[in-house]
């Protein structure tokens, strides 16, 4: 399969000939479009970070707003403690969801240039990625599922797991500066394959999906992408917090895979233009869920879910990629020993530069160069994903989850709160 495309347009320069293009329609094809400058574009930058600083005043006080808006909100985890965090959370996403209906018709106008009606998700989520050294130290706390992609990094999903639309666009929307170690992870190589998962939506654990697309940006850019790419966050590894919100819509009537999905009802049908149906629709959203469940669905109509198929593989079932996944390195067993036991004997000509290979459930061995063979333990210290489906980069083995680097040489990785991984040399004969 050909990876899907990644297009970065600016604003100013370009929106209005790709648009003519169909945008939408390319995202949900899996071109990966970033939009540089989007907010500042569509009029939002400086409204959203005003918005948000005066929920900080309201929250942790006038002091507090004004030493973010000097500093900048990279350094919100200085000024803003872990006592705080949760109330400062709250606020932001009451205020950001009263202005969601407007920036989502403004996305919808001026970037995808649709004329016609739309739904979007009632709620934009507010993700304040502080660096995962700091959330380490209240990790009880914020290991639980609403901060789940929040506050800590995301595992690898598709939205559909989540029970949200499979036609859903995501647009991810840099408030503060991104950076390689603190981003997103899009996992182009299995786009179009409907990956399996447990009941709570995690990935199955020998599942294969190649290594992550990772985005630089500049505050007030934006990633746009289909929800049904598997993507995930980066732990963030940096020493700055990375402020990102992001919106969920559907440029089309929103169709799930669950009849029951709890989000139905929080697509909110809209049109750019302000018409009464979209103003009844979202003066529904204020009463009670009941009986916005039944005009929902009037306004919707019935939903056509047979003729939905991901592009370009068509898809009728869970695409299994445990296929993919590396075979083991056959070993050699001294009677007497276990293939976990420290002395093992493995064919090094089965090993390719740059290729790791598992050799026991609890072992794996990778080729960094000609020179250096390295076995290492294949569960990840953050949340023990099995490393075995990583991949190597300048010395490191990546963490397939959230893009952790781990040096192969000492164990070490940029989270230092992390305990090391376990790492054997080995040396090559003959
Ligand atoms: S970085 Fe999270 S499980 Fe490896
Ligand atoms: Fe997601």
């Amino acid at each position: 399969m050909q990876y899907p495309r990644v297009t970065s347009i600016s604003f100013h320069n370009h929106i209005e000939s790709i648009a003519q293009e169909k945008i939408a329609e390319r995202v949900l094809c899996g071109e990966v479009i970033i939009v540089r400058q989007c907010l500042q574009g569509i009029g939002y930058f400086e409204h959203l970070q005003q918005i948000i600083l005066e929920g900080i005043r309201q929250t942790a006080g006038e002091e507090k707003a004004k030493q973010l808006k000097n500093k900048g909100f990279e350094a919100f985890h200085e000024v803003i403690n872990l006592e705080e965090l949760p109330s400062v959370m709250g606020m932001s996403y009451q205020l950001v969801r009263a202005l969601t209906p407007d920036l989502a018709k403004q996305l919808v106008k001026q970037v995808f240039q649709q004329q016609k009606a739309f739904y979007f998700e009632e709620e934009s989520n507010v993700r304040f990625h502080i660096p995962y050294d700091i959330v380490r130290q209240r990790i009880t706390e914020y290991s639980k599922f609403q901060w789940n992609g929040k506050v800590t990094p995301h595992g690898p999903h598709h939205d559909s797991w989540y029970q949200c639309p499979t036609n859903s666009v995501n647009v991810w929307m840099a408030i503060s500066s991104v950076k390689i170690g603190n981003g997103l992870n899009i996992y182009p190589q299995v786009y179009g394959k409907l990956l399996p998962c447990t009941k709570d939506g995690k990935i199955l654990g020998d599942q294969y999906f190649g290594s992550a697309l990772n985005i630089e940006l500049e505050p007030g850019d934006a990633i746009i992408f289909h929800g049904e790419h598997l993507h995930s966050s980066e732990i963030n590894s940096t020493d700055t917090t990375r402020f990102v919100i992001s919106l969920r819509m559907t440029l089309d009537k929103p169709q799930f895979i669950d009849d029951n999905s709890p989000y139905k009802n929080d697509y909110i049908y809209s049109d750019p233009n302000d018409g009464l149906k979209a103003r009844l629709a979202q003066s529904l959203v204020k009463i009670s869920r009941r009986f916005r469940n039944r005009i929902n669905s009037a306004i919707r109509g019935k939903e056509n879910k047979q003729n939905y198929v991901l592009s370009l593989d068509k898809v009728s079932g869970f695409d299994d990629t445990s296929s993919a996944f590396p075979q083991p390195i056959s070993v050699k067993i001294i009677p007497g020993t276990s293939v976990d036991e420290t002395k093992l004997f493995l064919d090094s000509k089965d090993l390719a530069i740059g290729q790791i290979k598992p050799v026991s459930q609890k072992l794996c061995v990778a080729r960094i160069d000609e020179h250096r063979i390295i076995a290492f333990s294949r569960n990840c210290p953050h949340e023990g994903a099995d490393l075995a489906s990583g991949y190597l980069r300048d010395g490191c083995v990546v963490c397939p989850w959230h893009n952790l680097p781990i040096s192969l040489e000492n164990g070490a990785s940029p989270c230092q709160s992390l305990p090391k991984l376990t790492v054997f040399k080995c040396s090559e004969q003959g």
